[in-house]
C-alpha cells in the first residue's frame, strides 16, 4: 500500500484552516490558540494511526510506534507546525502531515518494526513567537539552557513558560532528550526556492544546510517634536538603523558565495508621525553556506554598527542564534537516492539556503532531508504551495526508508 493523497491533501488542508491571520495565509505562533488547534487536530490524527503520545517541556509532540527490541533508539520523522506571519500552508506543516503518513502506512500494512518509529511537530522552529528560531530542536538536544529557556518572551513580554500553561501545556516536564535514544532523523520540507521547479525534477536529496546567525539590534537615540527640533540637532534612531540597514546588501555582495543579509523585522517607538524617533529595534539574518563568510559579515556588520554608536545614539546588538552549516549523513543521503532510483521518482542532490532542525539534530544523530518543488520558488507568503503528487512521492520515500531503517537495515 502507497501513501493515498486524499489524506494528505486534507491533513493540508485542514491544518490550514487553524490560522490568526483567514484569507492571508497562515499565521501560526507557538502556543497560540491555533497552536491548540493544530496541536489537537496533529495528536488525534496519531492516536487514530496507533501511536503512543508524549508532549516534552518544550511543547514538542511525539507520536510512538513501538520496536520489537525493547529501550531501542528510535527513528523519528517529522517537522515543525508553527509558521511565520502570514506565511503558507507547507512550511514545516508538509514535513508533520508525511509523517503522519508514514504512521498510516505502517498500520495499514501491519509493519512491526525493530527499532521504534516516531511521529515528531516540533515546536517555534521559525521563532516567529520568541526569536532566534529551532527552539523545539535546540531544546531537545540539550542546546538552549533551562534558564535560557525561562527568559525567552514574546513581543507582549508574555514569558514562554506562562504562554504554555496558557494553552494547558507543562513546561516543568523533561524537555532534553538523550541523544541515545534516537538511531536516525528524517524531515520532508518544501524546498522554498526555486530550483527544482526549474529542473523538472521531484525530490532534492539534501546534502548541506547554510549556516545562519541572527541578531537583534537596539539603536538609543533621543524622542522629539518632529516640528519644532532643528535637523541638526537631532538623535533620530530611525535615520541610524536605516543608515546600517542601507549598507546590507552590498556588504553582502562584496563578501560573495551567496551570502545573503536580510532586515525583515523592525520596530520603531514611539511610532508617531510627528515625533522623532526614539528607539528602533530590528533583525538581522545573516546566512552562508560557509561559516568563514559568515564570520567576516558578522565582523562588517559590527563595525558598520559602531560607526553610528556616536553622540546621544547608543547602539546595542544581541545574538539571537548561531548555527553553523552542517552537512547531512552521508549513509541516509544514500538510502533516500537508493529508494528514489527504486521508487523511479527523479531525484538529485540539493543544498539548503533555509535552516531547519534537522541541522541541530544532525550534530547528534543521523540526519537526513528530502526536498519538493516549490511552486514558483516561493515560501513564507500565502502564496507558497506544492504539488500532492510531489507530496506523495516524498511520502514514499520516507516510508520505505523508515522500513529499512527501523528494520536495522
Ligand atoms: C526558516 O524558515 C528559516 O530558514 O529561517
Ligand atoms: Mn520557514
Ligand atoms: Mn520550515
Amino acid at each position: 500500500m502507497f501513501a493515498n493523497q486524499k489524506r494528505i491533501t486534507q491533513h493540508i488542508e485542514l491544518l490550514s484552516q487553524f490560522t490568526a491571520s483567514p484569507g492571508e495565509g497562515v499565521t501560526r505562533l507557538t502556543f497560540s490558540k491555533e497552536d491548540l488547534d493544530a496541536r489537537n487536530y496533529i495528536k488525534e490524527q496519531m492516536k487514530q494511526y496507533g501511536l503512543t503520545i508524549s508532549e516534552d517541556g518544550l511543547g514538542n509532540i511525539f507520536g510512538k510506534l513501538e520496536g520489537t527490541i525493547p529501550d531501542a533508539p528510535s527513528i523519528i520523522i517529522g517537522s515543525h507546525f508553527d509558521s511565520v506571519p502570514n506565511g503558507g500552508a507547507y512550511d514545516g506543516t508538509a514535513g508533520v502531515v508525511v509523517g503522519l503518513e508514514v504512521a498510516a502506512l505502517f498500520q495499514e500494512n501491519k509493519c512491526q518494526p525493530t527499532y521504534p518509529l516516531e511521529i515528531i511537530a516540533l515546536v517555534e522552529e521559525e521563532g516567529s513567537r520568541f526569536g532566534g528560531g529551532l527552539m523545539g530542536s535546540l531544546g531537545m538536544m540539550g542546546l538552549l539552557t533551562n534558564e535560557d529557556f525561562q527568559k525567552l518572551a514574546d513581543k507582549d513580554e508574555i514569558i514562554v513558560v506562562d504562554a504554555m500553561r496558557n494553552i494547558g501545556l507543562d513546561p516543568s516536564k523533561l524537555k532534553q532528550r538523550d541523544p541515545k535514544t534516537i538511531k536516525a532523523f528524517l524531515e520532508l520540507h518544501i524546498e522554498q526556492g526555486p530550483i527544482l521547479e526549474e529542473k523538472n525534477i521531484t525530490i532534492g536529496v539534501v546534502e548541506a544546510i547554510v549556516g545562519l546567525t541572527q541578531l537583534e539590534v537596539t539603536v538609543q537615540g533621543q524622542a522629539g517634536h518632529a516640528g519644532t527640533t532643528p535637523m541638526n540637532g537631532r538623535s533620530d534612531a530611525l535615520v541610524a538603523a536605516a543608515q546600517i540597514i542601507a549598507a546590507f546588501p552590498q556588504l553582502a555582495i562584496d563578501e560573495g558565495h551567496d551570502t545573503v543579509i536580510t532586515t525583515g523585522q523592525l520596530h520603531v517607538y514611539p511610532n508617531g508621525a510627528n515625533v522623532i524617533p526614539s528607539k528602533v529595534v530590528f533583525s538581522i539574518d545573516i546566512r552562508s553556506a560557509q561559516e568563514v563568510h559568515i564570520q567576516n559579515v558578522v565582523q562588517k556588520v559590527e563595525q558598520l554598527i559602531s560607526s553610528q554608536n556616536r553622540g546621544n545614539i547608543q547602539i546595542f546588538t544581541e545574538q539571537l542564534l548561531h548555527i553553523s552549516p552542517k552537512e547531512l549523513d552521508v549513509t541516509v543521503r544514500s538510502v533516500l537516492k537508493e529508494v528514489s532510483d527504486q521508487l523511479a521518482i527523479p531525484n538529485c542532490s540539493i543544498n539548503s539556503g533555509a535552516g531547519h532542525d534537522a541541522m541541530v539534530f544532525s550534530d547528534f544523530t543521523a540526519a537526513g532531508m528530502v526536498f519538493i518543488p516549490s511552486k514558483n520558488g516561493l515560501s513564507h507568503c500565502p502564496e507558497e504551495w506544492s504539488d500532492p503528487n510531489h507530496l506523495v512521492d516524498g511520502t514514499n520515500i520516507l516510508y520505505q526508508t523508515a522500513l529499512r531503517l527501523t528494520k536495522g537495515i
